[in-house]
């Protein structure tokens, strides 16, 4: 005999379970995601750009900080620094809620340590970074950082240029690191030689990323013998 059918009777073309399943899974992914697009991206990009240090004031202005209206400045905002956010909140919740295997022996364990205490590192440098290099010139000075200011700093000031060595070190590892991560936490690679294959590819991203970074700060430090 059929049924007779009740307002609590289940939605069967679409479960709530299985949505609001699908809804956090997003939702923690999100985190994951912004790490890569647009925040890697971005960061790359960005430490590419100080290579124009090498060709003066003008050409380091432009290619840096060519976003100099009221717009840009929210486009960067609303592009970078939500996303940033977003990732910075995600990464300190999974570092509470996620237990290490203490044996260091192994690679893996190692850089699992690694990939929070770069985490750790760059939350510092990012919140100095943003403050003395885009919020207090720009928002309180009221225009954007000048290179001669930045220059003479990292050629003469020592704890300037050894906070940006170790900033770009920082970033290099835990990017070139999250890339390994990434893939495997997507399922983008599954295999046993996949994600060894992977691993020798986050190596030689970091090295590469270290280079961008470290010949950026050269760049920079070079630029200000003449300030
Ligand atoms: C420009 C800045 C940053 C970039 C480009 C970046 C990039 C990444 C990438 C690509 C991953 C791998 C994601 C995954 O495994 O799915 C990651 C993981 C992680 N990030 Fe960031 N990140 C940045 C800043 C930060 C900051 C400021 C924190 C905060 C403390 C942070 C905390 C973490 C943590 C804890 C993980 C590891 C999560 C896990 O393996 O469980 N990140 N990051």
């Amino acid at each position: 005999m059929a049924q007779p059918i009740t307002t609590d009777q289940p939605d069967r073309a679409a479960p709530p379970a299985a949505r609001s399943v699908a809804r956090d899974f997003l939702l923690a992914r999100l985190g994951s995601l912004f790490a890569i697009l647009p925040l890697g991206v971005w960061s790359v990009n960005h430490l590419w750009n100080q290579f124009a240090a090498s060709n003066g004031a003008a050409a380091w202005e432009a290619s840096v900080e060519g976003h100099q209206s009221t717009a840009g400045a929210f486009v960067v905002f609303v592009l970078v620094l939500g996303p940033l956010l977003w990732h910075t909140v995600w990464g300190i919740s999974r570092m509470f809620r996620t237990r290490p295997n203490t044996d260091l022996s192994r690679l893996s364990n190692i850089r699992y340590w690694l990939q929070r205490l770069s985490a750790t590192g760059l939350l510092l440098f990012l919140g100095a970074h943003l403050w003395l290099a885009w919020f207090q010139p720009r928002f309180i000075g009221g225009h954007a950082e000048p290179f001669t200011g930045l220059a003479h700093e990292m050629h003469f000031h020592g704890p300037t240029l050894a906070v940006y060595l170790a900033g770009t070190l920082g970033i290099a590892y835990h990017l070139a690191n999250g890339l390994w991560s990434f893939s495997m936490g997507w399922g983008l690679v599954v295999s046993k030689s996949g994600l060894a294959w992977m691993e020798r590819i986050s190596m030689v991203v970091f090295v590469a990323l270290l280079a961008i970074g470290w010949a950026a700060v050269y760049a920079l430090y070079s630029a200000g013998l003449n300030t």
